[in-house]
């Protein structure tokens, strides 16, 4: 696609991506780099979800700015993913000549970003609280997917799924359950999940939904029962009067 269409900028999430969880490889993301660079391609990696690994064996690949030789990717990424959704300051790495360009062009985009949250966001890094809150993080959300994962397997055994090693979202294909009449019949029942459809173009994916694994427990499970009787109501033809409960997902 690179080579065909030679587009300007490409966005890509080689860390866990969101949706499907994808952990890219080291040499899939050289080809990668190397095919944009021929193609005169900068590459915006966003590295958001790559702190977010949630199995010890896991070996993370070199990040995708190891194979640039300079001018190709620009890296980002947020604290909002891997410490606290509410932390919504981000960085950017790129080479000078880039970070000063995004510099002058963003004083005319906006007023700033707010001083107390890059205030944490610094105290984190240079005290040392940064891996602390990025490890209790990882072990909520190694809990949250296993407990996803285990309720899918007993509630719905039809639908596939690989597991995914890290991030916050599990891509999930709904056996012969369209996604997005599942997300419309989830969200009557009180759970919102975004369909396939939502991350793909013209139609895209339309045997998926996402699920992301931001509960756990027993409301993991009761939200994968509600998830159920929804994919009932969908084989049956049928709609549902019922009144969504409040328990919300995503
Ligand atoms: C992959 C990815 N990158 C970036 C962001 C945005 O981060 P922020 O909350 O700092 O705007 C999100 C948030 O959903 C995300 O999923």
């Amino acid at each position: 696609m690179l080579r065909d269409a030679a587009p300007r900028m490409a966005y890509v999430m080689p860390d866990f991506h969101n949706p499907t969880g994808t952990l890219v490889g080291d040499e899939q993301r050289r080809a990668l780099v190397e095919t944009a660079r021929a193609s005169g391609t900068v590459v915006v990696a966003d590295e958001t979800m790559a702190e977010l690994v949630l199995d010890a064996d896991t070996t993370m690949p070199r990040p995708m700015a190891a194979f640039d030789r300079g001018g190709t990717v620009i890296t980002v990424g947020s604290a909002s993913k891997a410490i606290w959704a509410g932390l919504r300051i981000g960085w950017v790495r790129a080479a000078p000549d880039v970070v000063r360009r995004l510099v002058s062009a963003r004083a005319y985009l906006d007023l700033g970003s707010p001083v107390v949250d890059q205030l944490a966001v610094a105290w984190l890094l240079r005290g040392g609280g940064w891996d602390q809150a990025v490890a209790t993080r990882r072990a909520r959300a190694a809990e949250h997917r296993d407990d996803l994962v285990a309720a899918l397997r007993a509630q719905t055994p039809d639908w596939e799924f690989t597991v995914p090693g890290g991030g916050m979202t599990m891509w999930v294909r709904t056996g012969d359950v369209s996604g997005s009449r599942l997300a419309v019949a989830g969200e009557r029942l009180g759970v919102r999940v975004p369909s396939g459809p939502r991350f793909g173009v013209d139609g895209a994916f339309e045997s998926y939904v996402r699920l992301p694994f931001t509960v756990g427990g027993a409301t993991a499970v009761e939200a994968v029962s509600r998830l159920a009787a929804a994919a009932r109501i969908v084989r049956s033809g049928g709609g549902s009067d019922a009144e969504g409960a409040g328990l919300f997902v995503a």
